[in-house]
């Protein structure tokens, strides 16, 4: 399942994204505005629990979310700037680490790092990437991460290419995919097009 996200604002704000006068300052807060907002739209398919609190005037019944049951996982180092705007929304939620990269000539992913809280079993993990390119890297980091045990992964990027969707879609068929927009293409170089250029380079001024 792929949903594009249809907001004016996120809109707005990936406009800014796209443009290549954008500061790197700039970019990183919006990456993580985008992700928070996006985030509005993921929950909406989380099923609350229903518990009964004291009011100061009385008592009754709310709809809670047990916070402490997802996981953030960003995909180093790109998706960090959207687990910082995720985990705004759900900040008792703990964050795992995967640390991929895509070699430049095969764009083949390379793994370099991994830490995750213990036991994913019953967690919801919401892995974040802006990019979805050829879905190498983050089909690579979803099998990595059912392969430590977990069982209900929500994959959201920010732009995401045909190409990608297909592969996590005929890889991982039980994954859904958020993104704020689907785009046309990819390069020779396999970069998104329109896209917005190299996301983390981008994010973190290493142009
Ligand atoms: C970018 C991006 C994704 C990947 C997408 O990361 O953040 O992880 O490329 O491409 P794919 O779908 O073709 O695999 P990059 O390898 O540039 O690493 P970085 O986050 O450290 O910049
Ligand atoms: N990674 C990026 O950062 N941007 C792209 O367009 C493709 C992969």
């Amino acid at each position: 399942m792929v949903k594009e996200i249809d907001n004016p604002i996120i809109a707005h704000k990936l406009a800014q994204l796209r443009n290549k006068k954008t500061p790197s300052k700039d970019f990183r807060a919006l990456v993580q505005e985008i992700s928070m907002l996006m985030m509005y739209e993921v929950g909406r398919e989380f099923k609350s629990d229903e518990v009964t609190i004291e009011t100061p005037l009385t008592s009754c019944r709310v709809k809670i979310l047990h916070e402490e049951n997802f996981v953030i996982v960003p995909i180093l180092r790109a998706g960090l700037a959207m687990a910082e705007g995720v985990s705004k929304v759900l900040p008792a939620a703990s964050i795992g680490h995967i640390g991929l990269y895509r070699d430049e000539k095969t764009f083949q992913p390379v793994e370099y790092y991994s830490k995750m809280p213990p036991n994913l079993r019953g967690k919801i993990l919401i892995v974040t990437d802006p990019m979805l390119a050829t879905g190498g890297s983050s089909s690579a980091a979803l099998q990595m991460l059912k392969d430590k045990g977990a069982e209900k992964i929500i994959f959201m990027c920010i732009v995401a290419a045909p190409q990608g969707i297909e592969k996590i879609s005929s890889e991982h068929p039980d994954i859904p995919i958020y993104a704020a927009a689907i785009d046309d293409g990819l390069n020779e170089n396999c970069y998104i097009l329109p896209g917005l250029g190299d996301a983390g380079d981008r994010i973190f001024g290493t142009i």
